[in-house]
C-alpha cells in the first residue's frame, strides 16, 4: 500500500505562498505531490510530517555522517552555544580543530574555514589565480561545486552523440554571465592525455584544475589513481594549481579523504559535509605557501564563519572519525548493502555494478560502470528511475535522480540493513512486474538533460 503524504502535500500548497517551488533549496523539491516535509530524524531515520518512517540514504546530501542527532555531537554543539555565536573575532577551539584536520589530510598545512562547500570552493579558485597569477580554470565533465556562478555550467547530454565532438558547455542556470565561458575548459575524467592538450595549448592562461576525484554528484564515478597521479605531475608540470574538491569525500571515504585513498597530495583542497556532521561549517586548505597570501593579498572573511556551534560540532565529529572506528563501521555497513543488494539482483538476473566507495557508493543497471560522465549519459538508468519511487513508498529515502550515491552514516544498524534489503526486494520485483505488465517491454533508454 502507497505511504500517504496527504499533510506534506497540503503543507506544499501552503509553502508555495511564501517559498519559489515551496523549498529553500531546488533539489528539495520532488513535485506537488511527492515533495516530503520533515518532523524529524534520529540515527540513520527519518520521519515525515504524515508521520512515515524511513531509512535515509540521503543523509542531507552526506553530512550526517555519524547519523542525524547524534547525540555527542549535539551535546558539543550545545556547550559551543554558551560560548556565545560570533563575535568579529577568533576562539581558541578553531586552532584545535585546524590542527586536527591537519593531522588527518596532510595537504592540508593551513586551514581557513567557510559555512559552506561553495564558500570553500569559492575562496579556492581565489587563492590559486592569486597564486598563479592566472585567470583560467579547468573542470571535470559531471562534477559539481555548488550554486555559484563559476562553477555552475555542465555538459547537456540529452542529445550528444560522440561523433559530435566535445558537449557543449551551457550554465546551470539564467542569470549567470556568458561571460565567465571565456574563462572557463571542461574535460571529461579519466582522459590525462586531454588535459595534457589543454595544459600545452593554453596552460599559460589556467590558475586551477578543479576536481572532485569520485563524483559525489555523479554517482561516484571516480578518478583513476593513475590518473590522479598524472594530473598531479601535469599540473606540476604546468604551474596550475590541483584543488581537490572534498567536500564530499572528506572525512568519509578515508580519515585524509579521497587524497589518502588514492596516495596523491592536492594543493588546495575543500571540506564541508562530513566535516561537522550536518552544522554548518566548511573549509579550504592546503599549502602553507599558497594559503599564506590570505591576508594581504587575498581577501577572505564573513560574518558567520565558525560559529560558536558549528566549530565545536566540527571538534567533536572530527575527534570522532579520527580516534574511533566509525569510518569503518560505516564501510562495513556500505559492503554488507551492496552484497545484499547484488544477492538480490543477481537473482533475478538483473545485470548491476557498484561504483565509488562503499560509504557513498553509485548504484549502476549494467554490468560495466561508466569511467566519466560522457558513458554515463549512455548508460539505461530507467530501472533506476523506476525503483526509487518504490523504496521511497516502502521506507527507504534515496535519491529519486540516480546520480547521486547512497550515504551510508555511522548510525545504520543491523536493523536498517535487515530493513532495507526486506523492502528493497519488494521495491525490485514490484518494477519487474510492472515492467512485465507493459508488455514485458526492456527498460527504455531515458536520457535526461542533465
Ligand atoms: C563536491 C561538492 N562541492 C561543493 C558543494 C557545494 O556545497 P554546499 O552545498 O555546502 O554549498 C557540493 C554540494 O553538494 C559538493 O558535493
Amino acid at each position: 500500500m502507497s505511504r500517504s503524504l496527504a499533510r506534506s502535500n497540503k503543507h506544499y500548497e501552503k509553502a508555495l505562498t511564501r517559498l519559489p517551488l515551496g523549498v529553500t533549496s531546488n533539489f528539495r523539491y520532488w513535485g506537488a505531490d511527492k515533495t516530503i516535509y520533515v518532523d524529524h530524524a534520529k540515527g540513520g531515520r527519518l520521519w515525515d510530517i504524515d508521520g512515515n518512517e524511513y531509512i535515509d540514504y540521503r543523509l542531507g546530501y552526506g553530512p550526517c555522517i555519524l547519523g542525524y542527532a547524534d547525540e555527542r555531537v549535539d551535546a558539543a554543539a550545545r556547550a559551543g552555544m554558551d560560548v556565545g555565536g560570533v563575535f568579529a573575532l577568533s576562539t581558541e577551539r578553531e586552532y584545535n580543530v585546524a590542527e586536527r584536520i591537519a593531522k588527518m589530510v596532510p595537504s592540508a598545512e593551513l586551514v581557513r574555514f567557510s559555512n559552506s562547500g561553495t564558500e570553500a570552493v569559492m575562496a579556492a579558485l581565489r587563492l590559486a589565480r592569486a597564486y598563479t597569477g592566472k585567470d583560467s580554470y579547468v573542470m571535470v565533465e559531471g562534477g559539481y561545486h555548488g550554486v555559484w556562478d563559476a562553477v555552475a555550467w555542465y555538459t547537456p547530454m540529452k542529445n550528444w552523440e560522440p561523433s559530435q565532438g566535445d558537449p557543449e558547455v551551457v550554465p546551470m542556470s539564467a542569470g549567470i554571465p556568458k561571460l565567465i565561458k571565456e574563462l572557463l575548459h571542461m574535460v571529461p575524467m579519466n582522459d590525462a592525455n586531454r588535459l595534457e592538450d589543454l595544459f600545452k595549448a593554453r596552460g599559460h592562461e589556467i590558475g586551477a584544475f578543479l576536481i572532485e576525484p569520485m563524483m559525489g554528484n555523479c554517482c561516484s564515478i571516480t578518478a583513476t589513481r593513475q590518473y590522479l597521479h598524472d594530473v598531479r605531475e601535469l599540473c606540476r608540470r604546468h604551474e596550475v594549481l590541483m584543488i581537490v574538491d572534498e567536500v564530499k569525500t572528506g572525512f568519509r571515504v578515508a580519515r585524509g579523504g579521497i587524497q589518502e585513498l588514492m596516495g596523491f597530495k592536492a594543493d588546495l583542497c575543500t571540506f564541508a559535509k562530513a566535516m561537522g556532521n550536518g552544522y554548518p561549517i566548511a573549509a579550504v586548505a592546503g599549502r602553507e605557501e599558497i594559503m599564506r597570501l590570505i591576508g594581504d593579498e587575498v581577501l577572505h572573511g564573513g560574518t558567520f564563519t565558525c560559529h560558536s556551534v558549528a566549530i565545536a560540532a566540527a571538534e567533536k565529529t572530527l575527534e570522532i572519525l579520527d580516534e574511533t572506528p566509525a569510518l569503518k563501521t560505516i564501510k562495513d555497513y556500505g559492503v554488507r548493502l551492496q552484497q545484499g543488494i547484488g544477492r538480490i539482483l543477481k537473482q533475478r538476473g538483473i545485470a548491476h555494478s557498484f561504483v565509488g566507495h562503499p560509504s557513498m557508493g553509485g548504484l549502476f543497471f549494467s554490468s560495466d560502470p561508466p569511467t566519466n560522465y560522457r558513458d554515463w549519459a549512455k548508460t539505461d538508468y530507467s530501472f533506476y528511475e523506476a525503483l526509487a519511487p518504490e523504496l521511497h513508498d516502502l521506507g527507504i529515502i534515496c535519491e529519486p535522480d540516480s546520480r547521486e550515491p547512497w550515504f551510508i552514516c555511522e548510525a545504520h544498524d543491523q536493523s536498517c540493513l535487515d530493513e532495507t534489503l526486506d523492502i528493497f526486494e519488494q521495491a525490485v520485483d514490484k518494477v519487474l512486474s510492472q515492467l512485465k505488465t507493459a508488455s514485458g517491454k526492456a527498460p527504455k533508454k531515458n536520457r535526461r538533460s542533465l
